[in-house]
């Protein structure tokens, strides 16, 4: 059974490290990764695509429901819509802005929480977003929310999409992050928050390996001890 699977939830806003940690931890895990974030982007981009404004709620959400979202690449670290391969089409400060605002929607959010609960499979997943560990996945025994500062975040983010050959503006960035981070926090739809029962980690100053150890000692020593051996 689907509830019997182990889900260890990684929450924060936009920068503080989810996805490079939640990556690392799933390959030391040997664990599933769903990058819940990736299908709020490609379904943007997808509306984007069809010209269909980020407001029009039933329209982005019947288009949520056709989508085919999968994971491709060695580490699924392709994301491939309907059998495109959209990765790269992504990143974009864009995509983030209008994936930010159709995700304050309440039926595309529906429409999207099935899809991403067929995630869990053994023997493990490790689940990253805003609301893994308070709405998709309440249930998973690990959860924990990861922060930093504003202006680390936005360093860490100016630092990404220069290295992905974009053309980027550090002040543009941190008023693209708080402007996110504010919608993110106070919509009403499954708002960022931690979950009671998450440990939260502030990453402003610690590596990502630091960072994955941390959340490593959090497991149970079997899992732990698994993964050291792996
Ligand atoms: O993590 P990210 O920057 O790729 O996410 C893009 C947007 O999607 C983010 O601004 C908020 C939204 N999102 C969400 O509302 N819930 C999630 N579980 C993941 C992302």
């Amino acid at each position: 059974m689907a509830e019997m699977v182990p889900v260890l939830t990684i929450d924060g806003p936009s920068g503080a490290g989810k996805g490079t940690v939640s990556r690392a931890l799933a390959k030391r895990l040997g664990w599933h990764f769903l990058d819940s974030g990736a299908l709020y982007r490609a379904l943007a981009l997808s509306a984007m695509a069809q010209g269909i404004p980020p407001e029009d709620e039933d329209r982005v959400a019947a288009l949520a429901a056709q989508m085919q979202l999968e994971f491709g690449g060695q580490s699924g670290e392709r994301v491939l819509v309907d059998g495109r391969d959209v990765t790269d089409l992504l990143a974009t400060e864009e995509c983030g802005r209008v994936a930010s605002k159709i995700a304050a929607l309440a039926k595309v959010r529906q429409a999207l929480l099935e899809k991403q609960r067929a995630f869990r499979q053994a023997p493990g997943l490790v689940a990253d977003g805003r609301d893994m560990g308070t709405v998709v996945f309440p249930d998973a025994p690990y959860k924990v929310f990861l922060t930093a500062t504003l202006k680390e975040r936005a360093r860490r983010r100016f630092l990404q999409l220069k290295a992905q050959g974009l053309d980027v503006n550090l002040d543009q960035i941190i008023k693209d992050l708080e402007e996110r981070d504010r919608r993110d926090r106070e919509r009403k739809q499954a708002p960022l928050v931690p979950a009671q029962d998450a440990v939260i980690i502030d990453s402003s100053d610690l590596c990502v390996e630091e960072v994955v150890d941390r959340i490593l000692a959090l497991l149970p020593p079997e899992i732990g001890k698994r993964c050291c051996q792996s």
